[in-house]
């Protein structure tokens, strides 16, 4: 195995590729993510459908069937759609000088004028309910980063991560974002951990095991010199956000489960240019790299059929769509 020891000293070329001694370049302790300031609570009309734990109640875990009969196929392709044209939507907001509660304000308001109810809001039970209607991960935020009042900088990198519910489905995407031009390790590391996705969504094909996905990736990333991390992984989706079903994005051999015709799950790699050991925050939610170094996600609801993955947080037009937009590099 790679050594993955990465304590950056003072005098070592900076993470970022500019060739410059860290300690002229980005000190990390000096540019770490902060929590700020949370706005109040938005409401959601009472005409929009909402999930029982919309209230502030535990989140009911059911049985769900992992194959997916063809209505409910049909009405989560509908939902995931809608998730995807928000997704596109939000980061076209990401420019220096956004806060991540405006991106919230944007997706909560394009959630509802949509019939639909954004599933973070309150989500995770009555101990610590998600406060808000999106995450937004900035630079080490690995995921579920709250949206704030800390205004986006030049060269931050932003996962907009959404979720909707309608239809009784969800729907769960989301890509990194640029705020003006980044790093070149920061582009390496987003295009990469698409490519990542996409070699996950390349292996899906019924009567595989699913730990065919976290091997394909892990593969990926270790090919680029990036790490993966453990602590989160992909989940089924259907009726309910996150079921049973764990998709890792390393080689897991005890993940046996064979992928079938009409599951539906999602693929969700968050990559690393450090070591992949999180941390959390104090509340409870934000997930960022014990190092400090910067990470980046991608993520899609897919389907499995006879073909391969079926993607259902496709866009209405994929113009803007990182996912579709990122150039390879050479
Ligand atoms: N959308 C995230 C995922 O990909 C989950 C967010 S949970 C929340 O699974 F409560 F933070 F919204
Ligand atoms: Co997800
Ligand atoms: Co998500």
């Amino acid at each position: 195995m790679r050594n993955r020891s990465t304590k950056l000293k003072p005098n070592d070329p900076c993470w970022c590729g500019s060739g410059q001694k860290l300690k002229r370049c980005h000190r990390i302790e000096d540019n770490r993510v902060r929590p700020g300031l949370i706005s109040n609570l938005r409401s959601v009309p009472h005409s929009i459908p909402s999930p029982s734990y919309a209230d502030g109640r535990a989140v009911i875990r059911r049985p769900e069937n992992r194959v997916k009969s063809a209505d409910v196929l049909e009405r989560m392709e509908r939902t995931g759609q809608l998730a995807a044209d928000i997704l596109i939507a939000a980061g076209s907001a990401v420019k220096p000088g956004v806060t991540t509660d405006d991106i919230d304000e944007l997706v909560h308001q394009m959630a509802i004028d949509n019939g639909s109810y954004p599933s973070p809001l309150m989500y995770g039970g009555p101990e610590t309910p998600y406060p808000k209607s999106v995450c937004t991960s900035v630079n080490e935020v690995i995921c579920h980063g709250i949206p704030d009042d800390r205004l986006l900088d030049e060269g931050d990198i932003i996962n907009i991560d959404i979720t909707v519910w309608r239809e009784g489905v969800h729907g769960d995407t989301s890509a990194t974002f640029y705020a003006g031009e980044v790093d070149p390790a920061s582009h390496r590391l987003t295009v990469e951990t698409r490519n990542c996705l996409l070699a996950g969504i390349g292996v899906v094909i019924p009567g595989q095991p699913i730990s065919e996905i976290g091997r394909a990736i892990e593969e990926h990333a270790m090919a680029h010199g990036l790490g993966v991390v453990r602590d989160f992984v992909g989940h089924g989706i259907g009726e309910q956000f996150h079921t049973d079903l764990q998709i890792a994005h390393y080689y897991h051999p005890g993940l046996t489960t064979l992928m079938e015709r009409g599951m539906t799950f999602t693929i969700e790699p968050m990559i690393t240019l450090g070591s992949p050991r999180a941390a959390l925050w104090d509340d409870g939610w934000t997930a960022v790299t014990a190092d400090g170094l910067r990470t980046a996600q991608f993520e899609h609801t897919v389907q499995v059929t006879d073909e391969g993955a079926h993607i259902l947080t496709e866009p209405t037009n994929r113009a803007g769509h990182p996912f579709w937009e990122l150039q390879d590099l050479d």
